[in-house]
């Protein structure tokens, strides 16, 4: 990280402790390439929140600031199960933050890294909830331009059919569209591009089409652990999102049926038009297509010659009731 990107206050470590506008720094959660993300204390409501330092050379970015704005002002205003509630977005000394809602968890980057592919129904349970949120989004005119697995947040779920709640953030704050031309710049910081539609390389204007896209390179490594295109460098990695087929999923998962492929070449189309038209589509087409896998194991265990399990023994309290019924 190059040393402008450094906060003014120093090390990081040296903010712990410290009160930026009305919190207190407990302690470093995690940094991207443009921010700092730190536990702190809302000293007004006296609860714990995210909050998010954006590096200073943003703040001087008169562009970043405008839609930094907007952005955080419509996102707030979305109030959405799937959306990291933002509570309050504005700049002191300078540098601009987000005070959010703290999600206690790992991000889906941190969980690939440990677990590597996902089971079906975990990934489809994840995209589920990050669809839903795009869609959400999309129907307030807001395109996320940045979905990847570092945006997704991945806290534990309230029950056994809902193990994992999955939190999407970082709404407008992507650095891509502002400066892909500039991306070799020396030092120019600009993230993973391995989730960027093609729209958004060529410059071309952008709706939610992009994050269906985003959300399909997703959903792609979630099922086998790595993006679908992977290239020797930025440039062939560009051109492999504009121009190049994805590889079919089920050449690395062949537990799933190839009607999946069919689901992702429509996903990942290269032009919007030939996308699905809401994230929702894409996860219902996901799901009835690797149906018959799932179904497998049940329709095998009935299919045996055992007679299939009668209904469950009832429990102690109701065995009178059934004898005399019986
Ligand atoms: N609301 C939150 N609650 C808890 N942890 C969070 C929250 N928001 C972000 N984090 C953590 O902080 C890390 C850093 O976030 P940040 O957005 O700066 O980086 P990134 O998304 O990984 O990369 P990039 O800068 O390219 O967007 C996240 O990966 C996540 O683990
Ligand atoms: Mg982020």
């Amino acid at each position: 990280m190059p040393a402008d990107r450094e906060l003014p206050q120093g090390r990081p470590s040296e903010l712990v402790g410290r009160r930026i506008a009305g919190y207190r720094v407990e302690r470093e959660i995690g940094r991207g390439g443009m921010a700092v993300v730190y536990r702190a204390r809302d000293l007004r409501l006296d609860r714990t929140v995210a909050l998010k330092l954006l590096a200073p050379e943003l703040a001087r970015n008169d562009l970043f600031r405008q839609r930094f704005s907007h952005e955080s002002r419509v996102a707030a205003a979305i109030d959405h199960p799937n959306i990291v509630p933002v509570f309050e977005a504005g700049e002191t000394e300078g540098l601009l933050y987000i005070a959010m809602r703290y999600v206690p968890g790992q991000d889906l980057r941190v969980l690939l890294d440990r677990q590597g592919p996902l089971p079906f129904p975990a990934a489809g349970r994840i995209a589920a909830q990050i669809a839903s949120a795009l869609d959400a989004a999309h129907a307030h005119e807001l395109v996320h331009r940045d979905v990847k697995p570092g945006n997704v947040l991945v806290a534990e779920g309230t029950d056994s059919d809902h193990p994992e709640h999955v939190y999407l953030t970082d709404f407008g704050l992507t650095k891509k569209s502002l400066s892909l031309t500039g991306f070799t710049t020396a030092g120019q910081f600009v993230g993973t591009l391995d989730y960027v539609a093609p729209e958004q390389i060529s410059g071309r204007p952008v709706d939610g089409r992009c994050d269906v896209y985003s959300l399909g390179c997703v959903v792609f490594e979630t099922l086998t652990g790595a993006p679908p295109f992977r290239r020797e460098d930025d440039m062939a990695l560009l051109w492999a999102h504009q121009y190049d087929p994805a590889p079919p999923l089920t050449e690395q998962r062949p537990d799933l049926p190839e009607a999946v492929d069919e689901v992702f070449r429509t996903a990942l189309a290269k032009t919007p038009e030939d996308r699905f038209a809401s994230c929702a589509q894409f996860v219902a087409a996901l799901r009835t297509a690797a149906a018959p896998a799932r179904r497998t194991p049940t329709q095998v265990a009935g299919a045996g010659p055992q007679a299939p399990p009668g209904p469950p023994e009832p429990p102690g309290w109701a065995r009178p009731v059934f004898r005399r019924a019986g």
